[in-house]
């Protein structure tokens, strides 16, 4: 192998170590890393992310990149890329969290889970870090489904929930922070999409791990259940899922990048106060995978 591995401080993901991006990514090297993955879900790689050609040299291993729909959050010269920067910009929104304005936070999500075409997975470089704030978190879903007691696995096998696009994210019904107030909800304007339902339990279809898939963000109810009798088995699924057992909190540095399988984990922006500069450079991998059924 031209690399090492190292489970990260929780037990969630692993750390690749020793990497050489100076160099071509051979081959098997790609299989390697692609194994690597495929088991822990989320890889960090630690100051070798020194330029896009390296970002994209690594991306590239995964799968396929993909252009993001929004223009205007590309980077220059290179539309695989997109550009993330919230400094200054009123198109985001502004929210305070126990009374501290916070910008560019998002909680718990699966990116696209309210389409049935969610992608595969996507890579974090940090170009430039704050001062204050800026962490991400993620967590293993499939480590949260394994971990579940025997009768919740039976309870909610063939169960559905419904998944919505939300924006704002003080009308989230699960995993609300009780403190958020809205101060801006920023001028970016969101297509409409149709509801989605996805079963509650995912089989990955490369690993075939079971995860769940319970995206607080997106999460709107139980399909074919009443709220009354719904809401619990989501409140405590949520719960169990984010109480912070499952979870890794990346402190960045810069050049650090991480790669995450968007099809077993969620991630968390911790955001940072709105005079902080931070820049992050993302690629998205491509997913072939449809799951779930347009309502
Ligand atoms: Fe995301």
């Amino acid at each position: 192998m031209n690399f090492e591995t190292k489970r990260l401080d929780d037990g969630i993901g692993i750390e690749v170590v020793g990497l050489d991006l100076s160099q071509p990514i051979d081959e098997s090297t790609r299989r390697e890393l692609n194994d690597v993955w495929l088991d822990a879900g989320i890889l960090l790689f630690r100051g070798i992310g020194t330029s896009t050609e390296r970002q994209l040299a690594l991306s590239r291993c995964f799968g396929e990149l993909e252009v993001h729909p929004v223009e205007s959050i590309r980077l220059e010269g290179n539309d695989e890329v997109i550009h993330l920067s919230h400094k200054d910009d009123s198109r985001q929104a502004l929210y305070r969290f126990d009374g501290e304005a916070i910008a560019g936070r998002i909680l718990w999500h699966t990116d696209l889970i309210y389409t049935t075409t969610p992608n595969r997975g996507a890579l974090l470089r940090m170009v430039e870090t704050p001062e204050v704030g800026g962490e991400t978190g993620w967590i293993d879903t499939a480590a949260a489904y394994d971990a579940l007691p025997e009768e919740t696995k039976q309870r909610i096998d063939g169960l559905e929930a419904r998944f919505d696009f939300v924006s704002n994210l003080s009308k989230m019904r699960f995993g609300k922070p009780s403190s958020i107030e809205v101060v801006d909800l920023g001028t970016l304007e969101f297509p409409e999409f149709p509801d989605v339902a996805h079963p509650l339990v995912w089989v990955h279809p490369e690993s075939g791990r079971k995860s769940l898939s319970i995206s607080p963000v997106q999460l709107i109810d139980m399909v074919g259940m009443d709220r009354a009798e719904g809401d619990p088995i989501l409140e405590e699924l949520v719960d169990h899922t984010t109480r912070g057992r499952f979870s890794y909190i990346h402190h960045w540095e810069v050049d650090d990048m991480v790669l995450w399988d968007n099809w077993r984990t969620m991630h968390y922006a911790f955001g940072t106060p709105p005079e902080q500069v931070r820049v992050v450079h993302r690629t998205t991998i491509k997913g072939e995978r449809q799951t779930g059924r347009l309502l």
